[in-house]
């Protein structure tokens, strides 16, 4: 258990280089069951990263870190059976079901598990998987996948969710024929996801659109380098630090293109953003103003993973904003604590009407989730005194040290082990 600290009022200003993305390196992580000697730059050291890697660990895939640079040696993995109690903790333990299918032809894994966020279905992973061929039941709570009569198929996925997509591309690309997925999720993860197929030599074509072909290949190159693209969640998160702070901000190695649904959000704020190809420069205003609307949305939608982070910096806009979630069902635990610094707002069901309040005041609160938590500590940026996040590993799980990005910006805020 770990408590951040943060002691509001200082404006952010400097300059930080993004790392890789969480929900980029999961899934090819789970992919590299599909290669032999992988090499990944810039994958980040957060705590979903080495959860996976305990799991890979477990079922015989070798890793080491040298700086930012982590290498994996898959020669030796040697199982379809996914350790349990590590697979509860991680939702994205859920991805190894496609790369296992492809490598051995059958998979064993326990219903993931991950944030507290609201119910987290597997139904569409399972479905596709069900069309490709594989025959799934479930033994004493496991899920049991057998996959020797995989077959290629068109798959029209009920809703784009970013994990069957990446699910269903893993698991086809060893199946000979043409698998299409339609309907596809098209984040820019799933882009990432290709381009690391592709250089193991896998054909797969279509991601960032809804159409996905992937044609199936028993051939695959050993040695492969890759560099996972950078972390539109936690660059959005360092803007809204620099935003609520009334700072400045300047981030590298970023995607601008990844993150317009959440720039234009800032600009309804008052804040100047100028974006080259791969820097944001973003100057606050003394007073945010008013953002009218957010509604989270698959992309390019605004993302549900920025959504509390909003919530935190809305209770200090002008006026008066109404946040809609429509991905996850129970994604608004923060509130509950942000009411306790002083923020002023109404929910009905998925709905949030924030009236913005002058000031918000430092106490104690508690992340739930990861990015909950994460706008907790931007709150406590901008509060008056002293504010303690309790809970701060779930924070952990994303991001690598946000206290040490934000204290290389000026910010007041130490970790306290309990
Ligand atoms: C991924 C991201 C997560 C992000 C989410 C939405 C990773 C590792 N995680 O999660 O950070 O918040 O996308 O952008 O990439 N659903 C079903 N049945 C399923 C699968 C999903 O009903 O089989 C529902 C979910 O409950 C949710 C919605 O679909 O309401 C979106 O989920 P999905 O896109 O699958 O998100 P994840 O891949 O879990």
């Amino acid at each position: 258990m770990a408590s951040l600290i943060v002691t509001g009022g200082y404006p952010l200003s400097g300059t930080l280089r993004l790392s890789g993305a969480k929900n980029a390196a999961l899934p090819i992580l789970a992919a590299s069951l599909l290669g032999e000697h992988i090499t990944l730059a810039d994958c980040p050291h957060i705590l979903d990263v080495s959860n996976m890697l305990d799991i890979l660990s477990d079922i015989g895939v070798k890793s080491s870190w040298n700086g930012e640079e982590l290498s994996l040696d898959a020669t030796g993995a040697h199982s379809c059976v996914m350790p349990q109690r590590l697979s509860k903790e991680l939702r994205s333990s859920i991805f190894m079901l496609g790369p296992m299918l492809s490598r051995f032809g059958c998979a064993v894994c326990t219903y993931p598990g991950g944030c507290e966020i609201g119910h987290r279905p597997i139904d569409l992973h399972l479905r596709g998987l069900s069309l490709l061929g594989v025959q799934i039941r479930e033994e004493y709570g496991q899920i049991v996948c057998d996959g020797q009569s995989m077959h290629p198929a068109e798959i029209h996925l009920d809703y784009p969710s970013v994990g069957a997509t990446e699910n269903i591309m893993m698991a086809a690309v060893r199946i000979k024929g043409e698998t299409i997925i339609r309907n596809a999720a098209r984040e820019p993860e799933i882009e990432d996801l290709q381009r690391f197929l592709c250089l193991l030599g896998y054909e797969v074509s279509g991601a960032g659109d809804s159409t996905i072909s992937i044609r199936g290949k028993d051939t695959w190159k050993a040695d492969v380098y890759h560099a996972v693209m950078p972390d539109r969640i936690v660059a959005g998160t360092l803007l809204c630090a620099a935003a609520i702070t009334g700072g400045e901000l300047t981030l590298t190695n970023a995607r601008p293109q990844h993150l317009s649904a959440i720039l234009s959000k800032l600009r309804e704020a008052g804040c100047l953003a100028i974006c080259s190809r791969s820097r944001i420069f973003l100057s606050a205003p003394e007073k945010l103003g008013e953002i009218k609307l957010i509604e989270t949305l698959p992309y390019p939608g605004f993302p549900t993973d920025m959504q509390a982070q909003f919530f935190a910096l809305c209770t200090l806009c002008e006026g008066t904003c109404v946040i809609v979630e429509n991905v996850f069902e129970n994604r608004f635990k923060h509130g509950a604590e942000l009411l306790r610094m002083g923020a002023a707002f109404t929910q009905r069901d998925r709905t949030i009407v924030i009236r913005g309040v002058p000031a918000l005041s430092g106490t104690t609160v508690t992340a739930h989730d990861l990015r909950g938590g994460a706008a907790l500590v931007l709150a406590g940026l901008a509060a008056k005194g002293t504010t303690r996040v309790q809970q701060a590993q779930l924070i952990d799980r994303g991001y690598d040290s946000l206290e040490g990005m934000l204290q290389s910006l000026g910010a007041h805020i130490q970790r306290e082990e309990d």
